[in-house]
């Protein structure tokens, strides 16, 4: 099948995406003088997207991720009785749905409006490992407010977990070379999920009082990131933490806001999710050449990925992330931009 682009438009924003992974490859915002501004990393063309050199360390850009995203412990799971192994792509952990994941599939793709595309898959009983065919829509829309819409549902014909997201990865101020490190974050989050040295959950659900995790008021993201004292900056190589949102999937409330000090530009991130994987682009190491022929340096761009926690399949007293026949898995999630 054919990689294609679609572009989704209105007033103040436009958004590029591909049918591979439903990658959102840009995002252009408006800045005060209307020239379009593109805040997202990725590739200047879909072909890099699928280049051998990219496919296998893919820092999975702007992706759609699925059927899990984030890690599940030894890629294994007893579901009903029955226990199920996924692929182990990540530390002998199952990481964002395995190597083939929802990121590399191509999508059906349709656009209804200049605002909204409807992106369906579907994943056949076993792929990869996870039990049920699984039918998934995803429908990227702007509306008016300056906001992108990202609305999941899917539907299984056997018990089933799922947990999806996007992994887009933003640097406000447009600039690939800089970091994100001066970025301002509030996290609406008392408590995160603490991680062992392969970034695996423990199971603990720890306050962030007193502790570089806490950005219950806005913080710049470097202010304390190489803190390795701290175990949990050492094993996350800086921020790459689940946070317990206060929000409790009340959608309207406010559960992160990144704020940039040089554009004044502004993300706030709505989701009816019970967490959110708040990742400072660690991994990024200079090796990956972007837009513009830029080498993304470390931590040159965040992800907030709405989401359950992660391994909760193996987390008896966790939200669940089991679906069933006859059951309707949806989950939103909302990238609202502005200035300041
Ligand atoms: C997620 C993970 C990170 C990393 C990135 C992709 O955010 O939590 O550890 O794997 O994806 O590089």
């Amino acid at each position: 099948m054919e990689l294609k682009e679609y572009i989704l438009k209105n007033e103040c924003l436009e958004i590029h995406v591909c049918n591979l992974g439903g990658i959102i490859k840009n995002i252009f915002v408006r800045d005060c003088r209307w020239k379009l501004v593109d805040v997202v990393l990725g590739f200047d063309t879909l072909e890099q997207y699928i280049a051998p050199e990219y496919r296998k360390n893919y820092p999975y850009f702007g992706a759609l991720i699925g059927r899990y995203g984030n890690r599940i412990n030894q890629g294994r799971f007893i579901l009903d009785g029955q226990e199920y192994q996924l692929p182990q792509n990540n530390y002998g952990h199952c990481l964002h749905g395995g190597d083939t994941g929802f990121h590399h599939r191509i999508w059906d793709a349709t656009q209804p409006n200049a605002q909204t595309l409807v992106l369906s898959c579907v994943s056949p009983d076993g792929e990869a490992g996870f039990p049920g065919t699984l039918k998934t829509t995803v429908t990227y829309s702007l509306s008016d407010d300056n906001a992108l819409q990202i609305n999941y549902e899917a539907e299984t014909d056997k018990p089933t977990i799922v947990n999806l997201t996007n992994h887009a990865y933003f640097n406000l101020s447009g600039d690939g070379k800089t970091t994100i490190l001066d970025h301002q974050l509030t996290l609406n989050a008392d408590y995160y999920t603490p991680v062992d040295s392969t970034f695996m959950t423990t199971g603990e659900i720890a306050p962030v009082e007193g502790t570089p995790m806490d950005f219950r008021t806005a913080t710049a993201i470097g202010a304390r990131i190489d803190n390795y004292d701290f175990e949990q900056l050492k094993n996350g190589h800086g921020y790459d933490h689940n946070y317990v949102l206060n929000t409790q999937g009340d959608i309207s409330q406010v559960a992160a806001k990144v704020y940039d000090p040089k554009s004044g530009r502004t993300l706030e991130v709505y989701t009816n999710e019970p967490g959110i994987q708040f990742y400072a682009g660690n991994f990024l190491d200079g090796t990956v050449k972007g837009k513009h022929g830029i080498y993304y340096p470390l931590r040159s761009a965040l992800c907030l990925e709405t989401q359950h926690y992660p391994d909760s399949p193996n987390k008896a007293d966790w939200p669940s992330v089991v679906v069933r026949p006859g059951e309707k898995y949806h989950s939103t999630c909302i990238y609202k931009f502005g200035a300041e």
